[in-house]
């Protein structure tokens, strides 16, 4: 595939999927208090790329469901995605205050509320598809596997995991595999889940969710070798985050460890494995296929 089909196919899911996430933030549930939503809808709807939920649609169009009946699962992803954005940004983890292109969220509406709309997205995230996938048609079993999924990249395996072994010095091992241990659980794991749930609620076959799911991991390891090069090379006005904040923290980044050569080399090998994953699946591949090229290219 050209690269101008492939911007042009991604940049129409992240467009159906922004559209569809200005809607849903404008008709919050009364329930909800409005500073509370109003801190949600802050950081969800600050841009970003939008990867985990075209990775969802994707993951499902490629077994025929279409975007409409993935959406709930999408949102969902990008609620998760972004309450651990949140959060990562805290005084008390990386100490963050710029994020896609504006303050962050503990910046505007303070710390607690900000630990409390990260908690929310994700309490949401499972609320959300859960009451609307079955009513637009989806399998229950099917609901319930894609769910234990998104389950388990945000828990104690998953994310919360990884960011400990960020985080928490106690933590750090001193093995050759650990960086790959800490970018699989912080990062890649929400990353496969991602095109994982499309498909899984689209009823792929067992073998083509074996693959999809080697390329999630192979994927999701160069996007975070990549965010770890750009720390070092990008600026703010591209990467809408402050730069350099992982040498001041003395983070043990891809880029840290291996030096800039040899990262972008990880990164290339990473992202050349997963499109090798990718013969395994019965369903259309090209887009994955140019994705893999894009996001060791990506400067943002
Ligand atoms: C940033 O993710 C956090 C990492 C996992 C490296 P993205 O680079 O996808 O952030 P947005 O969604 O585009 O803002
Ligand atoms: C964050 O990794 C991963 C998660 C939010 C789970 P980073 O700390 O490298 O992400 P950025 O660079 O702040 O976006
Ligand atoms: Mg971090
Ligand atoms: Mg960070
Ligand atoms: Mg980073």
């Amino acid at each position: 595939m050209k690269s101008s089909g492939f911007d042009t196919l991604y940049t129409e899911a992240r467009d159906f999927f922004e559209e569809n996430l200005i809607s849903f933030c404008s008709s919050p549930g009364e329930a909800i208090p409005p500073r509370l939503m109003n801190s949600m809808a802050y950081s969800l709807k600050a841009g970003g790329k939008r990867l985990r939920p075209v990775l969802c649609i994707k993951g499902g169009e490629s077994f025929g469901l279409s975007r409409e009946k993935t959406l709930p699962m999408a949102l969902a992803l990008e609620m998760i995605h972004t309450a651990s954005l949140i959060h990562d940004d805290l005084p008390s983890m990386d100490d963050d205050m710029l994020r896609r292109g504006k303050p962050t969220n503990h910046v505007l509406y303070g710390e607690a509320l900000a630990i409390l709309a990260g908690d929310a997205l994700m309490g949401w995230a499972f609320e959300y598809p859960l009451s609307t996938l079955p009513g637009l048609g989806i399998d229950t079993g099917r609901v319930c596997r894609a769910m234990q999924i998104l389950a388990n990249a945000l828990g104690p395996s998953g994310i919360c995991g990884g960011q400990v072994l960020d985080t928490d010095r106690e933590s750090i091992e001193e093995t050759p595999d650990f960086p790959w241990k800490v970018t699989r659980q912080k990062t890649a794991v929400l990353i496969r889940a991602s095109l994982l749930t499309g498909a899984v609620l689209a009823g792929a076959d067992e073998k083509s969710l074996d693959a999809l799911g080697e390329y999630g991991w192979r994927l999701g390891n160069a996007f975070q070798i990549v965010d770890d090069i750009l720390d070092v090379t990008s600026t703010a006005e591209e990467l809408g985050k402050t730069p350099g904040k992982d040498k001041s923290q003395k983070k043990r980044t891809f880029a840290a460890i291996f030096g800039l050569e040899k990262a972008r080399q990880l990164a290339a090998e990473e992202s050349s494995a997963a499109v090798r994953a990718l013969e395994g699946t019965s369903g259309d591949t090209s887009f994955l296929t140019a994705l893999a090229g894009y996001l060791c290219e990506r400067t943002r």
